[in-house]
C-alpha cells in the first residue's frame, strides 16, 4: 500500500463518471506518462503486475507438462456450413484435468478465418445442438434461471437431452456466416464455480499458487484457459490467430477482460456485461461492490482483493485500468439498462476512462461524451451501447459485436 500512496495524489476528475479516478497515465512513482514507449517500458508493466498481486493473482503461464490433442475434426458440421475441431487440452499432461476447446470454422472462405474465443458457463454441448460435440464429464449447474434450459443435467451431469441447453445466447450459424470462426471453453472444465472450490479443473494441478494473498484466482483461471485455447487456435491453419477477439459475458467477460488485458496476443477484446470486476468502476459505489464479490465468490479474486472490502470509493486503482491495458486494441464494452447490479453507468464511465490510453497510444477513443441512449452502438476504438433489457446476451449485442470486429478485424 505504501508505494500506492502517491498516485492517490493523481487524480482526474472524469467528466462523464463524475467521480475521481485515478489517472492511468500517472506512475505509482507520481511521475507522468508522456509516450507510447514510457506506456510500454514502464507503466504498462506496473499495472499488470498491481492487477495481478491486488486482485487477480498468479497464473502458472504455459505449462511445460501441457499436452493438446485433436481429438475431433469433422468437415461437414453443421450440414456443411462449418468444420467442426475439438481439442483436449490437458495442462499438467496427460491423464488429469482436461478443457475441451470446441471450434467451428466456416466453410468455403478464402485464406485463414479470424476468430471469436470464448467461455460458456454451461458447457460446449450447450451451445449447439450439434450431436457432435463431446458432453463434458464436469460438474454442470442445474438450474440457470431463464439463461439457459438445464431441465437435461441429471445429478450435476450433462446428458444428450441437455445439447443446445443454453444456444439462445450462441447465435453459431449466425458468426459463421459473417466469416468468423468461433471458439469456447467450458468454464468448469477450468476452474470449480461451484463448491468446493478450487477441487476441480485445473487448480489442484499447481497447489503452489494457492499459497500466497496473490493466489491464482477463478477469474485469473479462466483468463488463463483463454490465453491456452489462444496457442491452439495457433496451431490451426485455417485461424488467423493474429485476429482473434476473446468474448465473455457477465462472470466469463470479467475473464475476458483480464484475458485480454494481460495477453496482448488477442486482437480485440468483448466484454458483454461483466459489471464489478469487469468493465464497471467501483469508485462509483453503484451495484455490486468488492465486499460481496470477495463474500459471495470467495473463490474468483486474489485474497489479496479482501483487503479493499468496504473500500470501494478509496480504491487507489479502478478497472480502467485493466482495460487502459487492451489499448490500442479494439475494445467494446456492452450493458444492460435493467442489469443494475453491474452499474450499467459505471461500465460506459469505465471504458470512457481508458480513452486517454487509446489516445496516447493512436488509436480512437470512444465516440460519446456522455452516457449513449438505450440500443445506440457507439464504436471508435473503444465500442459501446448499452442495451435495453435484464442481464442477458441477446442477438442485438451479437449485432453489435460483429459489426465492431467487421471494422476492426477485417
Ligand atoms: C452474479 C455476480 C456478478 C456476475 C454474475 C454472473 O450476479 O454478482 O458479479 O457477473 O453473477 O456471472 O452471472
Amino acid at each position: 500500500m505504501k508505494t500506492l500512496l502517491p498516485a492517490l495524489s493523481a487524480f482526474l476528475l472524469h467528466q462523464t463518471s463524475a467521480v475521481e479516478l485515478p489517472d492511468p497515465l500517472v506512475c505509482i512513482d507520481g511521475s507522468r506518462i508522456t509516450t507510447a514507449a514510457e506506456w510500454r517500458e514502464k507503466r504498462r508493466p506496473e499495472l499488470l503486475e498491481l492487477f495481478t498481486r491486488e486482485i487477480y493473482g498468479r497464473n502458472p503461464g504455459r505449462p511445460e507438462k501441457l499436452v493438446a490433442e485433436v481429438f475431433d475434426r469433422d468437415p461437414a458440421a453443421l450440414g456443411g456450413k462449418a468444420t467442426r475441431i475439438q481439442i483436449a487440452i490437458h495442462p499438467g499432461g496427460k491423464p488429469g484435468p482436461r478443457m475441451d476447446l470446441l471450434v467451428y470454422v466456416p466453410n468455403g472462405t478464402k485464406g485463414p478465418v479470424p476468430a471469436i474465443l470464448g467461455l460458456n458457463f454451461w458447457g460446449n454441448h450447450s451451445i449447439h445442438k450439434d450431436p457432435g460435440i463431446r458432453l463434458t464429464e464436469s460438474w454442470v449447474e442445474e438450474k440457470a434461471g431463464h439463461y439457459a434450459d438445464l431441465t437435461g443435467v441429471r445429478n450435476n451431469r450433462a446428458t444428450e437431452a441437455s445439447r443446445g441447453g443454453n444456444s439462445r445466447q450462441w447465435p453459431v450459424e449466425e458468426i459463421l456466416s459473417r466469416g468468423y470462426a468461433l471458439a469456447t471453453i467450458y468454464r468448469e472444465d477450468v476452474a470449480a464455480d461451484h463448491e468446493p472450490h478450487f477441487a476441480s479443473g485445473v487448480h489442484p494441478l499447481f497447489p503452489e499458487l494457492q499459497k500466497g494473498d496473490d493466489n491464482f484466482g477463478g477469474i485469473a483461471a479462466w483468463a488463463w484457459a483463454l490465453s491456452r485455447g489462444l496457442d491452439a487456435l495457433e496451431k490451426e491453419p485455417a485461424i488467423d490467430a493474429r485476429r482473434v477477439a476473446v468474448f465473455g459475458f457477465s462472470r466469463l467477460g470479467k475473464a475476458a477482460l483480464w484475458a485480454g488485458a494481460s495477453d496482448e496476443r488477442f486482437a480485440m477484446v468483448i466484454s458483454n456485461e461483466s459489471g464489478a470486476g469487469g468493465a464497471k468502476l467501483f469508485r462509483r459505489g453503484v451495484g455490486e461492490d468488492i465486499a460481496r464479490l470477495n463474500t459471495v465468490f470467495p473463490h474468483w479474486f486474489a485474497k489479496s482483493f479482501r483487503k479493499y472490502n468496504g473500500k470501494d470509493k478509496e480504491l487507489p486503482f479502478d478497472q480502467h485500468f485493466v482495460m487502459s491495458l487492451i489499448a490500442p486494441r479494439p475494445l467494446y464494452v456492452a450493458s444492460a439498462i435493467d442489469d443494475k447490479h453491474a452499474d450499467p453507468e459505471g461500465e460506459f464511465a469505465g471504458a470512457k476512462a481508458a480513452e486517454p490510453v487509446y489516445r496516447l497510444l493512436g488509436a480512437d477513443g470512444l465516440p460519446a461524451e456522455s452516457w449513449p441512449a438505450a440500443d445506440t452502438s457507439v464504436q471508435g476504438g473503444i465500442g459501446y451501447h448499452v442495451r435495453s433489457g435484464i442481464h442477458d446476451v441477446l442477438p442485438f449485442d451479437w449485432k453489435c459485436y460483429l459489426d465492431f470486429a467487421d471494422k476492426h478485424l477485417k
